[in-house]
């Protein structure tokens, strides 16, 4: 039925830009606010969706104006949206954002409605799980509801893509065992491997050894690697030059595009250097979502 579900977050993104972060008990001035489309299941939903991959989400919102603009995005991307749960009273999640000089990003994520996404929410879609090729994951929900659509997954036979990010101190062993792959930038790769120093090459190793089933870290400009269930050593995928505009949301436009070529049957090697693509277009424009390209863009 689908290439790709994503079970996750959505979020309206607040962003100002600053010259300069505040430090504590500082204020700053910044540019106007944009509203846009966000949040991590819903970047990864609408970075597959637009690049024609049959994508369906599995997500709350709130019934406000947020959760609009959210289900408007994902429809213009050519999401699935009868999964979308809008939970009557409630606030969509929210994200601050505050995009430096460089590009680079700082978030608060206030998780609305997301905060009700139910392990039952997930067990209800056990047959859309059943019918649909890849599983995307990430962890700004409920990790109880991620657990349980990892062990739906694995009853199904479902293929699961996980981001742990936000990253925990310590990753579920069982969410871990059934990432095939664990999509990590290189925070996440250091925090979960328990290895501060030595080369991403090692961190990707060590998580496989953790138990996830195969590995990609992610690199930024460097591109990434892609350690596979049977590799003895990981892909190299050269990064992409170009220009730095807004790094937010391109792990979840990489991740988005990696579920949707691994849905249609490509190897993880051959995932990731597309995904490497994809994430370095959506960096050249503001925004996560409303900077992701279609196949034609890239
Ligand atoms: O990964 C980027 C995303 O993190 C943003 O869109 C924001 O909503 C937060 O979820
Ligand atoms: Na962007």
């Amino acid at each position: 039925m689908y290439d790709v579900l994503v079970v996750g977050s959505a979020n309206a993104d607040l962003t100002v830009r600053v010259d300069r972060r505040p430090g504590p008990g500082e204020t700053v001035l910044g540019t106007d606010l944009v509203e846009s489309a966000g949040g991590k299941g819903a970047n990864q939903a609408a970075a597959a969706a637009r690049l024609g991959a049959r994508t369906a989400l599995l997500a709350r919102v709130g019934d406000d104006a947020f959760g609009e603009l959210l289900l408007d995005a994902q429809r213009d991307a050519g999401t699935e949206l009868r999964h979308v749960l809008v939970e009557k009273g409630a606030r969509t999640g929210t994200a601050m954002i505050v995009v430096g000089p460089d590009g680079d990003n700082s978030i608060v994520v206030s998780p609305g409605a997301n905060a009700a996404l139910s392990p039952a929410d997930v067990t209800a879609a056990r047959e859309v799980i059943a019918a649909s090729a890849v599983l995307s994951l990430q962890l700004e929900v409920p990790e109880r509801t991620v657990r349980a659509a990892v062990a739906v997954a694995a009853e199904t036979g479902t293929r699961v893509v996980l981001n742990p990010s936000p990253a925990p101190e310590v990753l579920d062993p069982a969410l871990l065992a059934a990432a095939d792959p664990l999509v990590v930038n290189e925070h996440e790769a250091r925090r979960l491997s328990g290895l501060p120093d030595g080369d991403p090459g090692r961190r990707a190793a060590a998580l496989r050894d953790l138990g996830a089933r195969s590995v990609v870290v992610t690199l930024g400009a460097q591109g990434a690697l892609a350690l596979d269930a049977d590799a003895a050593e990981p892909a190299s995928v050269p990064g992409v030059e170009v220009e730095v505009v807004d790094t937010t949301g391109a792990g979840d436009a990489f991740t988005g595009a990696l579920a949707a070529r691994l849905a249609r049957g490509a190897s993880l090697a051959e995932a990731a250097r597309f995904a490497v693509r994809v994430g370095a277009a959506s960096v050249t424009r503001e925004g996560a979502q409303p900077s992701y390209p279609t196949a034609e863009e890239l």
